[in-house]
């Protein structure tokens, strides 16, 4: 089965209550299953995640996740073939809102504030693998 990294962003729905800390408590479990790795960034509007494993596998996992009213706009940034994972010691790594990370942003954009549409694709997995990750 071929790896496969897919990278979408979406916004959170206001009208929805979300608890990050239980919506990754049950992506790590479910992606721990199906062997998918990747990071979630969360800036309290903007959602940027990296979804990384077979090609079935997350394809099936971001399908069942554009399904969820927790969020929506959801854009596909990009999906393709790789020949190694970026994140392969995270079920989820969550990427937090941080000074740290925020300086991140800096480097990779206009502004040190997330906006995805103003980001390229890769300077998005940039950000994430360079960054300050939480979790397993
Ligand atoms: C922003 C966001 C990221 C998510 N990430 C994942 C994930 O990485 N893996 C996963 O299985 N579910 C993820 N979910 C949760 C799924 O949308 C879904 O609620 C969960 O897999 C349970 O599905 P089920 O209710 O059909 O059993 C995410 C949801 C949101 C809103």
């Amino acid at each position: 089965m071929y790896l496969t990294r897919l990278l979408y962003c979406s916004e959170r729905n206001p009208d929805l209550d979300l608890d990050i800390e239980q919506l990754l408590y049950s992506a790590r479990d479910y992606n721990g299953r199906s062997n998918i790795t990747g990071a979630l960034w969360f800036d309290g509007t903007y959602f940027v995640q990296v979804l990384e494993g077979g090609r079935q596998a997350v394809s099936e996992t971001y399908h069942r996740i554009a399904m969820d009213k927790r969020h929506y706009k959801i854009e596909l940034v990009s999906c393709e073939m790789v020949d190694a994972r970026l994140f392969h010691q995270w079920r989820m790594a969550y990427f937090a809102d941080t000074v740290d990370n925020r300086s991140l942003i800096l480097k990779y954009s206009g502004q040190d504030k997330l906006d995805p549409s103003a980001m390229s694709g890769a300077s998005l997995l940039r950000v994430l693998a360079e960054g300050n990750l939480l979790g397993d």
